[in-house]
């Protein structure tokens, strides 16, 4: 595959890219998105961030199907998936992991991977052998014959990056992945962000409201404010930008550390 060895200044010229064009949302007169542009490409981290209600998971939800937009588009690497379902655009490259557990918490660790892979094509055999290596490379091997619902938090998030990974995806949207984590697992969880795009040369989109973490990981960073881009660039850049820090000290201010 040419597209693993490119720069990624060339994959960029071919349109291997997930974006959202000029796309809004609303709710029963809650207009959670108005007008947002968003493109990721392969080989890079975007973090998505802003105050709670900005807009970041509609626009998660419209770019992986699960929700669809009032107006606006949706393309994959150049094709219009705006009305595709969840599973026709997984089979085409993008996967996610949910704010929300949703792991199989009766069946193994193994298991949980193992059925995503299989639902994206695998064979038996190379399902467990997948799971396997996958469960590996994110330090989950030792509890491959657990059961899901038995693992501790931190845990359970790479278990959602493991279940994600096994339909080879292009692009992983992840939704608040290390909410939760214990301050001293962030640094690991970090690192698997990172595997995500070098290793396994995908895109990643990733929310969060852990500044540290966005900051650390995230090629770019694009800011929404009440369903409208406030501010990208790169981690510099959007720090530097005042009103980024404005919107924080607003109402809904982000919190760097959960505050309980
Ligand atoms: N299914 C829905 N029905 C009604 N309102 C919704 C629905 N989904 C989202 N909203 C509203 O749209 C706005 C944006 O919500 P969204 O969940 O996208 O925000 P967010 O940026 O992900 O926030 P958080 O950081 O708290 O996860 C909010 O006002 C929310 O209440
Ligand atoms: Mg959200």
């Amino acid at each position: 595959m040419p597209d693993a060895e490119a720069h990624p200044e060339e994959i960029r010229r071919s349109g291997a890219s997930l974006r959202a064009a000029g796309v809004s949302r609303s709710f029963e007169g809650v207009q959670a998105l108005r007008g947002v542009t968003l493109e990721l490409h392969r080989h890079e981290v975007v973090g998505l961030i802003g105050p709670n209600g900005a807009g970041k998971s509609t626009l998660v939800n419209v770019l992986t199907g699960f929700d669809f937009p009032d107006a606006g588009s949706v393309e994959l690497e150049g094709r219009d998936v705006t009305r595709w379902r969840p599973d026709r655009r997984g089979r085409n490259g993008l996967a996610r992991t949910f704010q929300h557990s949703r792991s199989f918490r009766g069946l193994s660790v193994r298991e949980n991977v193992e059925v995503a892979a299989l639902g994206a094509g695998a064979s038996p055999r190379k399902a467990r052998r997948q799971a396997d290596e996958l469960l590996e490379s994110l330090y989950l091997g030792s509890y491959a014959d657990a059961p899901a619902g038995s693992l501790p938090h931190g845990d359970e998030r790479r278990l959602g990056v493991a279940r994600a990974l096994a339909t080879f995806p292009r692009f992983v949207l992840m939704d608040e992945p290390a909410a939760g984590l214990p301050e001293s697992e962030v640094p690991a969880f970090a690192e698997v962000v990172r595997s995500v795009r070098d290793e396994h040369d995908a895109g990643v989109l990733l929310i969060d409201h852990n500044m540290a973490l966005i900051m650390e990981v995230c090629d770019r960073i694009q800011v929404l404010d009440q369903g409208t881009t406030l501010a990208e660039g790169t981690p510099n850049e959007v720090r530097a930008n005042i009103d980024v820090v404005a919107a924080y000290l607003g109402e809904s201010a982000v919190p760097v550390e959960p505050t309980g």
